[in-house]
């Protein structure tokens, strides 16, 4: 089978960050579905994780294949799968410790993947697996907003909010927990992009974000979900978090975090990793199944909508490449899509 991989973690700029190969076809383990990968979204992970970094730069022999995020159809199951069947439509991010679905025939674990939408191609679908585990998670489990509206009218402020995750959180907190929602974004474009999917209002995260809340008459608010750059946002979110309130973040700090900058407001911080429940693989890794059924509920009741902003075909190295370099501007909108082969 067609796939895309490396030999060695290199700067996207070199054709040989990532190279078109050929790979056997895998064989589904007792839980796995093996899945006929249609299209693809391209994450900051899969960025990461390809750029050259200390102790890795070994060429490896067998390549590496990225990719956590996948729209497709089942082929084949492993001999206990329940939840599906050949010709069934999915969508999952799956496991990051195991090989990606940069490849045209892919495996995941099916308690990690959800049924398509029914309104959606699989183009439009592959947007929305890893950025809406990953926002879904942050709202409703790790800050522990109501899912049925029970903390509506309370404020969140989404830094980062015009980006693959954001754009899904945003989504989330206005159209499902009903929250006031501030939204963080720099620019025309994607302050415009963030406010169609539902802010309130928009604040720039180039100046300090509590200064920004203030302009618009929030001297605090009741969650934040950063996004985005933890420790240039940490004091502001200090400084913005009501007493009592919750802050999640999703992005590794490079600094010891001052956490005792909290401890007056008694505020919560909390890490959201989406890939927490597949990689050690806890008893309730099924819940990933169910969020992606839920959303893909949601998105057939017109409540959210794909956010799919830019798709590159086929799916090969120079396309993925590409796509690799525009994550890496650090200023997209919404979802990369790379659809066929
Ligand atoms: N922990 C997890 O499970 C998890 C899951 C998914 C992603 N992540 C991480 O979360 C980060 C965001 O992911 P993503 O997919 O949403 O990324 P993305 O789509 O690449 O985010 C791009 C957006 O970031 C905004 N931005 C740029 N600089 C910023 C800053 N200093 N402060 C606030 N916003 C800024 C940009 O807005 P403007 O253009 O308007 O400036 C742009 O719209 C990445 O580091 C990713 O690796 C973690």
């Amino acid at each position: 089978m067609k796939a895309i991989g490396l030999y060695q973690y290199l700067p996207v700029e070199n054709e040989k960050s990532l190279v078109d190969v050929y790979l056997d076809r895998p064989r589904p383990g007792p839980r796995d579905i093996l899945v006929a990968v249609q299209a693809i979204a391209v994450n900051p992970v899969d960025t990461k994780v390809r750029a050259p970094r200390e102790g890795a730069e070994k060429p490896s022999e067998t390549p590496q294949v990225l990719g956590w995020d996948a729209a497709g159809e089942v082929i084949d199951t492993g001999e206990e799968v329940e939840n599906f069947r050949p010709g069934d439509r999915v969508y999952y991010a799956g496991d990051i410790t195991r090989p990606g679905c940069y490849s045209e025939m892919h495996l995941v674990d099916e308690r990690l993947a959800g049924h398509l939408p029914e309104s959606l191609d699989f183009t439009s679908a592959a947007a929305l697996p890893l950025t809406g585990l990953t926002a879904w998670e942050a709202l409703f489990e790790r800050l522990g907003i109501s899912t049925t509206g029970e903390d509506a009218g309370k404020s969140i402020l989404v830094i980062g909010g015009a980006g693959g995750v954001g754009s899904m959180a945003v989504q989330l907190a206005r159209h499902v927990a009903r929250l006031k929602v501030l939204a963080s974004a720099s620019r025309t474009k994607s302050s415009v992009w963030t406010k169609k999917l539902g802010a309130h209002h928009i604040v720039n995260h180039r100046h300090p974000l509590d200064r920004e809340l203030q302009e618009h008459g929030f001297d605090t608010v009741d969650y934040i979900l950063c996004l985005n750059d933890t420790d240039q946002h940490w004091n502001a979110m200090a400084n913005a978090i009501a007493p009592q309130g919750r802050i999640c973040g999703i992005v590794d700090n490079r600094d010891p975090l001052p956490l005792n900058l909290l401890k007056s407001k008694s505020a919560t911080f909390a890490w959201e990793f989406m890939f927490t429940r597949s990689r050690y693989r806890t008893p309730d890794m099924q819940r990933q199944g169910e969020i992606l059924n839920e959303i893909a509920r949601l998105v057939d009741e017109g409540v959210l909508k794909s956010t799919v902003n830019q798709v590159l075909e086929p799916i090969n190295a120079a396309n993925l490449r590409q796509a690799h370099a525009l994550i890496e501007s650090g200023h997209t909108i919404g979802k990369i899509v790379l659809a066929g082969w």
